[in-house]
């Protein structure tokens, strides 16, 4: 006898719920993201997925979420835009200024003793957090050593911190903000102002590389002495959080540093007993296990 297979049908309803129609065209949508882009955001934290999606509705002039679905799949420039929109790229030269002082002086003293340092920046976006490390190493003189790899999904965002050139307006702020992270120099050492623009020094830039690369799906990067990624996981889920917190644990040495920031945290993580906390506030943690 052959089996039956039980398939839930939903009873008809002459009027459809919105709501359920959105997640269903939504699901369809990342399916032929991933189809097409190989792009998995089916992880990505529901209700900010759902904000930026209707963002980009809205930028786009479309009246649903199906209408996105043949854009996306035969027009690949409007992934691009679909790409951007989904990225959240909000930054700022020594944001959070505490957590680059906590590093400075909680973690720089091990870092001395390498005769390399390799760093890897995920979730980087337009550069700003980079040219703040490089210049905090260069004022410990660890940055002839260094070589940090600046990675983020959003090329052109990549395409911005290349280039280190950042509105002049926003200085009187980073100024402060480097003041408060132990800054021992003045900022203005470190750009060259022009035309209402600060274009960052080239020999910060010298001991940057900056790459694309997928947290979802690219491979660790090796011997990492440190790594800092922050204002990244909270778009994620729990399940998406842990694989890359383990793409991180693969990638560092033992007792490399973690640097996760304010906003993140390994509790609850299945990290936790991979690390010990070196900056509790500043969540900045150090690697204990072989792997
Ligand atoms: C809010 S910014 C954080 C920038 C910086 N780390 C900071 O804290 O100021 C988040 C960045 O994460 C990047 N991002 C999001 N999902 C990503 C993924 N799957 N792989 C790589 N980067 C990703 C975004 O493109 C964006 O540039």
């Amino acid at each position: 006898m052959i089996p039956t297979t039980k398939t839930k049908t939903k009873a008809y309803s002459p009027r459809p719920d919105e709501d359920e129609i959105m997640a269903l065209e939504i699901k369809l949508l990342l399916q032929a993201i991933e189809f097409r882009y190989d792009y998995d955001f089916s992880h990505y934290a529901q209700a900010s997925l759902t904000r930026r999606i209707n963002n980009c509705l809205k930028k786009a002039q479309l009246n649903n979420v199906a209408e996105m679905i043949p854009k996306i799949l035969y027009q690949p420039e409007f992934f691009e835009l679909f790409l951007k929109e989904m990225s959240v790229t909000v930054t700022e030269m020594f944001r959070d200024p505490l957590v680059f002082k906590a590093l400075r002086d909680k973690v720089f003293t091990q870092l001395k003793t390498y005769s390399r340092i390799n760093i890897w920046h995920a979730g980087c976006a337009t550069g700003e957090e980079v040219y703040s490390l490089a210049i905090m190493l260069k004022e410990e003189g660890l940055l002839n050593r260094s070589q940090i790899y600046a990675t983020d999904f959003n090329n052109h965002s990549l395409k911005i911190a290349e280039q280190g050139i950042y509105k002049a307006e926003k200085i009187t702020e980073y100024t402060h903000n480097y003041q408060q992270a132990g800054g021992k120099a003045s900022f203005a050492d470190y750009y060259q102002a022009k035309h209402g623009y600060a274009k960052m020094h080239n020999d910060l830039k010298e001991h940057i590389t900056f790459a694309h690369h997928n947290l979802i799906k690219d491979q660790c990067f090796a011997q990492m002495h440190l790594i800092l990624c922050r204002n990244v996981l909270i778009y994620f889920d729990k399940n998406l959080q842990n694989k890359v917190l383990s793409l991180f644990n693969k990638s560092l040495i033992h007792r490399g540093y973690l640097l996760l920031g304010d906003k993140e945290s390994l509790e609850f993580s299945n990290q936790i007993n991979n690390f010990e906390t070196i900056a509790k506030d500043q969540r900045i943690y150090q690697k204990i296990n072989y792997e």
